[in-house]
């Protein structure tokens, strides 16, 4: 088990061999921290939480106050880097069922027509604010749900430039011109921090704030994790220990890695990982296919298949150790259900037994496992997750010998659904 700063890490192999294997990355994945910083412009992110960030977090807040006060609902349009984050860390870290004061809701990751529509609907009678985010400026799903909210939100304001926040590059794109074009305020993308690595930017942090996440707390997990994972050894590297063991299993022949949570909150936390690995390995013919699983609801579905299926997967298990407050499983006088043997014991308790369990019971089937453990889920914690796998994502992906910062295949259905509009607008032109 490797412990360092939050977080804990436990390679639990079925194959010894494995284990011996994978000291041998040490010199590679020395080698590999050297380029990382050397050889890449995109890594802004690498020691961006080290910054003096007090005057930017306090604009932020300030901002967010601002919305709360003013607004019962924020709108933000954004896809991909520029959506995943936020949602991620706000549904983690939100009460399930509690309403917030000013609600933070997403448009422009879909085209649904039934999803634009309602999501309109819902906003008559309510005082709205709206956060448009894109780094380029012209991600085509987006624009197109950024310029439905605008309109809507120019018939329903005289001063609706003044409840439009733009999130987007410094100097360049088409958002930075809308925004300087109607006087829009804005907050900047650093040039070297790609969509994907940026939640901890204004990119996650307005809407985070808006959504009442404490973003000091979540920059300082960022900042704890940036120092503790500076560390080139690979036994003293988490980090960079997951992205060898990922590595190894995949040139073992696995194809598939499940991140699997007990926590129902951390759905779209997993879709932000799933993004990150996904957009920055899937290239060249290579990488891990990841997939989040939620247990044990996906025990009763997937879970046939991680014990009984192909011998594909392996899983990395995340596990928070500690709730907020537990919930006790009644005693029944009763007892038709049979269910006193586990009277008075919390259902976090039970939830660390069924990990248990479920762990044994893969391992029993040869898949093999990593296991990450934090201690609680909150802002401090998140912050440093996320940092956790920016850092293994990158180290894993130059350990394939892929950049870690580019999307080549994603441009590649962006140009196709380019020409596809342009042939069908010709066609409808002309007819
Ligand atoms: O990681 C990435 O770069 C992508 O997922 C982008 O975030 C996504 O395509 C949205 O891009 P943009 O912020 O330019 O609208």
């Amino acid at each position: 088990m490797i412990c360092k700063g939050a977080l804990s890490l436990t390679v639990d192999m079925v194959y010894p061999t494995f284990t011996k294997e994978i000291g041998k990355y040490s010199a590679t994945v020395r080698d590999v921290h050297q380029q990382l910083e050397s050889e890449y412009e995109s890594v802004g992110w690498l020691y961006d939480p080290l910054e003096n960030h007090a005057a930017l977090l306090g604009r932020i807040e300030q901002v967010a106050q601002e919305i709360q006060l003013m607004a019962d609902v924020l709108v933000v349009v954004g896809i991909g880097g520029s959506y995943l984050g936020a949602k991620a860390i706000q549904t983690a870290l939100s009460p399930y069922f509690e309403r917030a004061t000013c609600s933070v809701i997403y448009i422009g990751h879909n085209l649904s027509a039934a999803y634009t529509e309602q999501l309109l609907r819902t906003l008559d009678g309510k005082r709205v604010y709206v956060n448009a985010i894109s780094k380029s400026g012209t991600t085509f799903e987006s624009a197109i749900a950024f310029r439905i909210v605008r309109q809507y939100m120019e018939k329903r304001y005289d001063d609706a430039a003044s409840r439009i926040i733009v999130t987007t590059d410094a100097k360049t794109g088409r958002l930075k011109q809308l925004a300087e074009h109607h006087g829009y305020r804005q907050f900047t993308i650093p040039m070297t921090i790609g969509g994907r690595y940026s939640v901890l930017t204004p990119v996650g942090l307005l809407p985070l704030a808006v959504a009442g996440i404490n973003i000091t707390e979540l920059m300082r997990g960022a900042k704890d994790a940036t120092v503790a994972l500076n560390e080139p050894r690979l036994a003293h590297n988490p980090a960079y220990h997951y992205a060898a063991m990922r590595h190894l299993l995949y040139k073992a022949g696995y194809r598939l890695e499940l991140l699997a949570t007990f926590e129902p909150s951390l759905t779209y936390f997993q879709q932000w990982w799933t993004q990150l690995f996904a957009e920055s390995e899937g290239k060249g013919g290579q990488g891990l296919y990841p997939c989040g699983v939620q247990f044990p609801t996906d025990l009763h579905s997937i879970g046939q298949f991680i014990q009984d299926g192909s011998p594909v997967l392996f899983e990395t298990v995340l596990h928070v150790n500690e709730v907020a407050t537990d919930f006790a499983v009644p005693f029944d006088v009763m007892n038709l259900d049979r269910l006193n043997y586990v009277a008075e014991r919390g259902l976090q308790e039970l939830t660390t037994i069924a990990k248990n369990g479920v762990t044994a019971a893969h391992r029993e089937a040869n898949v093999p496992i990593i296991e990450l453990q934090i201690a609680r889920l909150d802002a401090y914690h998140i912050g440093y997750l996320c940092y956790f796998f920016m850092k293994a994502c990158a180290m894993s992906a130059l350990l394939l010998q892929v950049n870690p910062f580019d999307q080549p295949g994603v441009e590649a259905y962006k140009k196709k659904i380019q020409a596809l509009l342009e042939k069908t607008t010709h066609h409808a032109a002309s007819s």
